[in-house]
This record gives structure tokens, C-alpha cells and sequence, in this order.
């Protein structure tokens, strides 16, 4: 495959307001929070300038050209047919799962969360007050992550309202199976569970893999499913704060939105701008852009199982994330503070996935190669050297 766009290009991200470059010490190399150092494709900036050339700003209505472009984009790249109707334009899928989970549950029910899971998740209990159950993936023998479908049901209590699913996985990685998918659904059908599918990653998948949008398997499962996703990992404007909301059952989404009213806001207009040109201009960036993330992962996995004495990882299918095991690389109660310490790379620490992810890190490669090769240069350096202070 030629390419007709430049992944390799660094931009400096210093002093932009930006989270992920702010966060450390300038020496540290930030490879943690969910956003890529990639620029963002050419037709959404190009929309955007020609937004703010207009030079009025005022408040946005939900327009039916977006809500098209995302009923096609749903279509044509992942089989799953709904209607402009069936969608509502969020400020945020972190916004959306607990709206959610406000407008369904009572005080007192319950939340049922797969681990180790993205740290948001854990704030949803909380939030709602809501009990919270978990499930934890199981780990299988090549290291990938399974559903222990057995414990999931079991999981389940009569207070349980509500399963936050997240597909493709943060933080392992994993783009779930139809079968999978459809032993879920059972079971949420099975014990009147309601699914709150997070799919935010669910353009960022690797050949190999399909992404199943879950409210797809069947019409009851749809009815079933709240599903949330975005353009923000995608096309890397998650700064736009634009998320999509589907809900196929019109009386569930009234009252979503009926919870919502005066709580959660609407998509800027910036937000919707960009929302617009990436699901109709952006489909060719996307394809070149996975190619060039299959590469970096493909980098990550060959690293660490080479050159990462006692660290192991199976390759995400899904996602820009690497979930690195180093439970047995002797690297002391912190793995994110040996390699914040010793090898001035900024990951994920694993622990706040949950329990499970006690001894992990997450390692963001959804950046230019020269980048990633840095951070791993460094965190291999970092290795050798406590391998060679290691007493014999
Ligand atoms: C699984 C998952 N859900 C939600 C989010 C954040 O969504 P938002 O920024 O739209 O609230 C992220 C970001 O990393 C994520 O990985």
C-alpha cells in the first residue's frame, strides 16, 4: 500500500494545552493518556478553519447532515443499520455511560463491570449510587484475556440493572467475538441486564479482527443496548468533545434524555464541524493510519517478547494500547514508577485498572515510529540495567 499521508511527522506538543504532554516532567516521554501524536486529518482542519472563518459561533442544532454521516458510517464500516433518530450527539462517552446509568438505576441497584477495566468505569458506581459488581477477564494460555462467561452470570445479582461493556477492550486490547458477543447478550437478556456497550475504539481494529457492535446481533438484543462511541479516538479530536449516543428503543432514549435536561450539554460547534467531516471525508486517513498502527503494535509485541526480559503482552487486536504484564520482571511493587524512575517513559500505572491490573502497565503507541522506538529504547535500557545490578 502506497502512502499518501506522513505518520513519521513529529509535531511538538509542548505548551499546547494538552494533557498528555503537561502531565510529567519535560525529560519524561509521554506514552499514557488515550490520544495519538498524530495530526488530525487534513478535511476536518479544513472544515474547522472554514467554521471559524464564518465568524459567528453561536449555539448548534443537531444537524441532520451529521447524524447521516454517522447512520452511514455505522453502515458501510461496521454492518450496523440505525436510524438519524436513533442517535443523540453527546459531549462525551465518559458523560454518556454514566448518564446512563443515572437514568436507569434506583439508589441501591447495582453496576456490573468487567476487569480489569477502564478507570472511568469505577466512578460509575459511585456516581449513580449504585452497588458494583465485577467479573474479571480470565487470562488464557498465549496470555490473551477470555470471558469466564460462568462468573459473569454469576456475577449477576437481582439489584443488577446495569453491564458496562467495553469492546474493543481498554485495557487488553481485545476485540471480542460474535460467539462472545452473543453469550453476553444471552445473559443480559437472560437476567434483564441492560448492556452499555462503550465502542468508542471501535474503528481502531486490526486486520484479523472485526468489530461487532453488539446492539447488531439481533433486534432484542438492540433493544437491550445502549451503545456509546465517538469520533475522537478515530480522527484524534477527542480536545472537540463530540460522542455519539444510540439507543434503538424510542422509550429507553426519552428517558435517557429526560435525564439528561439540564445536566449534560450539547456537542460545540467545533465538535460538530469535525464530527462531520470525518465520517464523510476521513474513511481513506483511517485506512492508512491502521496500517500504520499494525506496524508500531507489531513493533511493541516483537520488543517486549525479545527485549523485555520477564515482561510479556499478547498483541491487541483492537485499540492504540499495549497492556505490558511485568509481574514477573522484578521491577518492585510499582512497574509504572520503575519505568517512570528509571527509563523517564510515562505509561498507564496497571493499577488503576482494577485489581487485575496490579504489576501492568498501558503503553500508548498510537504515535510517529521514531517516538515509540525512543520509549522503547528507554525502557529496555531501564531493564538491562536493574538485570545488571541484580545480584547473581
Ligand atoms: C474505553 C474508553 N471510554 C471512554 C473514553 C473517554 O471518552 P470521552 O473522552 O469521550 O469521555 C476513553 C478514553 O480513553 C476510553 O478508552
Amino acid at each position: 500500500m502506497s502512502m499518501k499521508y506522513n505518520f513519521d511527522e513529529l509535531i511538538d506538543r509542548r505548551n499546547t494545552g494538552c494533557e498528555k504532554w503537561s502531565h510529567f516532567d519535560e525529560d519524561v516521554l509521554p506514552m499514557w493518556v488515550a490520544d495519538m501524536d498524530f495530526p488530525s486529518p487534513e478535511p476536518i482542519i479544513q472544515a474547522l478553519k472554514q467554521r471559524i472563518d464564518h465568524r459567528i459561533l453561536g449555539y448548534p442544532c443537531d444537524s441532520t447532515e451529521i447524524k447521516d454521516a454517522i447512520v452511514n458510517w455505522l453502515e458501510h464500516r461496521h454492518n450496523w443499520k440505525v436510524q438519524p433518530d436513533d442517535l443523540m450527539l453527546i459531549p462525551g462517552v465518559i458523560s454518556g455511560f454514566n448518564l446512563v446509568s443515572h437514568a436507569v438505576t434506583q439508589p441501591g441497584d447495582a453496576v456490573l463491570l468487567q476487569t480489569p477495566a477502564y478507570p472511568p468505569f469505577f466512578s460509575v458506581s459511585k456516581n449513580a449510587n449504585l452497588f458494583q459488581q465485577e467479573s474479571a477477564l480470565k487470562k488464557a494460555k498465549n496470555g490473551s484475556y477470555e470471558i469466564d462467561f460462568d462468573d459473569l452470570e454469576n456475577s449477576i445479582r437481582d439489584n443488577t440493572r446495569v453491564f458496562m461493556l467495553c469492546n474493543p477492550h481498554n485495557p487488553t486490547g481485545r476485540v471480542f467475538r460474535r460467539d462472545e458477543l452473543e453469550k453476553i447478550a444471552q445473559i443480559c437478556l437472560r437476567n434483564n441486564v441492560l448492556i452499555c456497550s462503550d465502542e468508542i475504539h471501535h474503528d481502531l481494529v486490526y486486520r484479523g479482527s472485526k468489530h461487532i457492535p453488539i446492539a447488531s446481533l439481533a433486534p432484542e438484543v438492540s433493544k437491550n443496548t445502549v451503545t456509546l462511541l465517538a469520533p475522537s479516538k478515530t480522527f484524534n479530536i477527542a480536545g472537540l468533545t463530540s460522542s455519539v449516543l444510540v439507543c434503538t428503543d424510542p422509550d429507553l432514549r426519552k428517558q435517557i434524555d429526560e435525564s439528561r435536561q439540564g445536566l449534560l450539554g450539547w456537542v460545540n460547534i467545533l465538535g460538530q464541524t469535525a464530527t462531520l467531516a470525518a465520517y464523510r471525508d476521513c474513511a481513506g486517513w483511517l485506512d492508512e493510519m491502521l496500517v500504520y498502527l499494525e506496524d508500531n503494535r507489531d513493533l511493541v509485541d516483537k520488543t517486549v517478547k525479545t527485549e523485555m526480559p520477564g515482561v510479556t503482552m499478547s498483541k491487541p487486536e483492537g485499540t492504540y494500547l499495549a497492556w505490558l504484564d511485568c509481574r514477573n520482571a522484578h521491577l518492585g511493587e510499582s512497574p509504572y514508577q520503575f519505568f517512570l524512575d528509571k527509563a523517564r517513559v510515562g505509561l498507564n500505572d496497571g493499577s488503576l485498572f482494577g485489581k487485575e491490573g496490579e504489576g501492568f502497565v498501558r503503553l500508548n503507541f498510537g504515535c510517529p515510529r521514531s517516538l515509540l522506538i525512543e520509549g522503547l529504547n528507554r525502557m529496555k535500557m531501564a531493564l538491562k540495567q536493574k538485570e545488571e545490578a541484580r545480584p547473581a
